[in-house]
């Protein structure tokens, strides 16, 4: 699905897109549409129960003039209260809305309000592609009438030759190309989303000028990564360290977003009960998310230098996997106790976030994992977990969550939660000594690998998948969360 501007004199496609406000009254743009076909949308909507509010939408599956077969009007709601979140919200109520018709191209006519014409399209054209995206592959006995066929969405505005908002279109295009690899790559179950398909997966964006480096399990041994291999020992998938390099800023330093990819989440030996285990093909959420910010980052000719890593495992039982109380060495030299097998993403993590900081000495690195059940229990599906002692990236971060949607919630981490992984036997333990505080001790643990660099955690336990338990936005499944937060925070804060 494309989205292109044009200007009103071009009205040439299945549908017409509308926006109201509150009362049910159509905006200043839609008005003239309206007068143009003898008022007949306005008389429609009076006789109807729309009220305009957000999310509302007003179908007209008929022909209300020679030019227009077909109407989708949206409630915007107090538009005098309208924010980038509600253009977004109003992007996935079309979306949806056109979908449901079943035309293949639509034009939209934008409308003029306090904000940013830039801003609002650019958060209603995210909300159009997160509708649009469907997980159907699996699906084989859709008829022709429920496949998906939307094509192309024309937006409607003043001014079509404004090379700003042509290129924010572009942009927008480009970001969710990236997201939409995060969300099949979540989406997907654990028999096709294994460490192989997440090196494919890397390999293909060698297309997109991105370098890829795979290290597979005789590479990892050598190079001492313990905690990494043990977490996927005991599995028949072949464990990977995925590096990719992005360079769209010349010799500037990089930054590095690491990423959680436990494939799958048994727990290990501490096995998971049923209803916990039901979600854990999305243990790789983190590590998803890596894979689709690179593609948006090259897609978007970002000026940004970034490395991406993808730790790739699947935390398996067999008589090969690792067990309570083992003692592995971590890349860094830290000996480590197994507390528990299910606190295996700060295992993998912990390698990664030492093997990287080492081997390329990046400016920042940023971690993004479905690390612990605390942090969902936490603060639900609305705010990922954010932790980090500098409180510069703190701010940036948080702002890039207001920006995106995909928001952030402070939540602390220090030395003295760190000083709660005590193991009587190897320098620390992998489990905190107390039930509270699950994801702050988790957090402590990635600490102590990552040493002097800055350094920032996010904790997307809560949403990688919204339909588990809600989110910001209202799609099913996997919501490809951390793409446009990440890129957002890259290309603002590219030093
Ligand atoms: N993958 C889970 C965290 C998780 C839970 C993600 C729910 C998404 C939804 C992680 O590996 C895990 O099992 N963490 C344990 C840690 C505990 C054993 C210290 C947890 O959160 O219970
Ligand atoms: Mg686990
Ligand atoms: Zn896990």
């Amino acid at each position: 699905m494309q989205i292109t501007t044009s200007t009103k004199n071009n009205l040439n496609s299945d549908c017409i897109v509308l926006f109201a406000k509150s009362g049910g009254d159509l905006l200043p743009y839609a008005k003239v549409i309206d007068k143009t076909c003898g008022s007949a949308i306005s008389k429609a909507i009076k006789n109807s129960r729309f009220q305009g509010g957000e999310e509302e939408v007003f179908i007209i599956n008929a022909p209300v003039s020679n030019e227009i077969s077909q109407v989708v009007v949206v409630g915007m709601g107090d538009i005098n209260q309208a924010n980038i979140d509600s253009w977004r919200l109003a992007g996935i109520a079309s979306g949806k809305a056109l979908d449901t018709t079943g035309v293949v191209s639509s034009s939209i006519i934008f409308e003029k309000t306090k904000l940013a014409e830039q801003d609002i399209a650019e958060s209603f054209a995210e909300g159009i592609h997160l509708a649009m995206y469907r997980f159907d592959r699996f699906l084989t006995n859709q008829k022709k009438h429920q496949q998906s066929a939307f094509e192309k969405l024309i937006l409607i505005v003043e001014d079509e030759k404004s090379p700003a908002l042509k290129t924010v279109i572009k942009n927008v295009n480009a970001l969710m190309e990236g997201v939409n690899i995060t969300r099949d790559l979540v989406n997907l179950p654990a028999n096709f989303a294994n460490p192989d398909l997440m090196v494919k997966t890397a390999k293909d964006l060698k297309k997109d000028k991105i370098s890829v480096q795979i290290l597979g399990e005789k590479e990892l041994k050598k190079l001492g990564m313990g905690m990494l291999l043990a977490v996927g020992q005991g599995s028949a998938q072949e464990s990977r360290l995925i590096v990719m390099k992005y360079n769209g800023n010349g010799k500037a330093p990089y930054k590095a977003v690491v990423g959680k990819g436990v494939m799958f989440d048994t727990g290990g030996y501490d096995i998971k009960p049923a209803a916990g285990m039901l979600h854990m093909k999305a243990d790789m959420g983190g590590a998803g998310a890596v894979m689709g910010m690179m593609k948006a980052l090259a897609k978007r000719k970002s000026k940004v230098n970034v490395i991406g890593v993808c730790g790739c495992v699947v935390n398996m039982i067999s008589e090969n996997a690792f067990l309570p109380g083992d003692v592995l060495t971590s890349y860094k030299g830290l000996t480590v106790e197994v507390g528990n097998t299910d606190a295996e993403g700060r295992l993998v993590l912990g390698d990664a976030l030492a093997y990287i900081v080492d081997k390329e000495k990046p400016a920042e690195v940023i971690d993004i994992a479905t690390l612990t059940g605390a942090c969902m229990v936490a603060l639900g599906g609305s705010y990922a977990g954010m932790f980090t002692e500098h409180t510069n990236i703190a701010k940036a971060l948080k702002k890039s969550g207001e920006v995106t949607g995909e928001n952030l919630w402070r939540l602390p981490v220090n030395k003295k939660y760190g000083s709660m992984l005590k193991s009587k036997i190897a320098d620390i333990g992998n489990m905190g000594s107390s039930p509270y505080g699950g994801s702050s001790t988790a957090a402590a643990f990635l600490q102590k690998f990552v040493g002097d660099t800055p350094w920032a955690h996010l904790d997307i336990a809560g949403v990688a998948m919204i339909d588990k338990i809600g989110g910001n936005i209202p799609v099913t499944g996997a919501g490809g969360f951390g793409v446009r937060l990440l890129v957002n925070y890259l290309e603002n804060n590219p030093k």
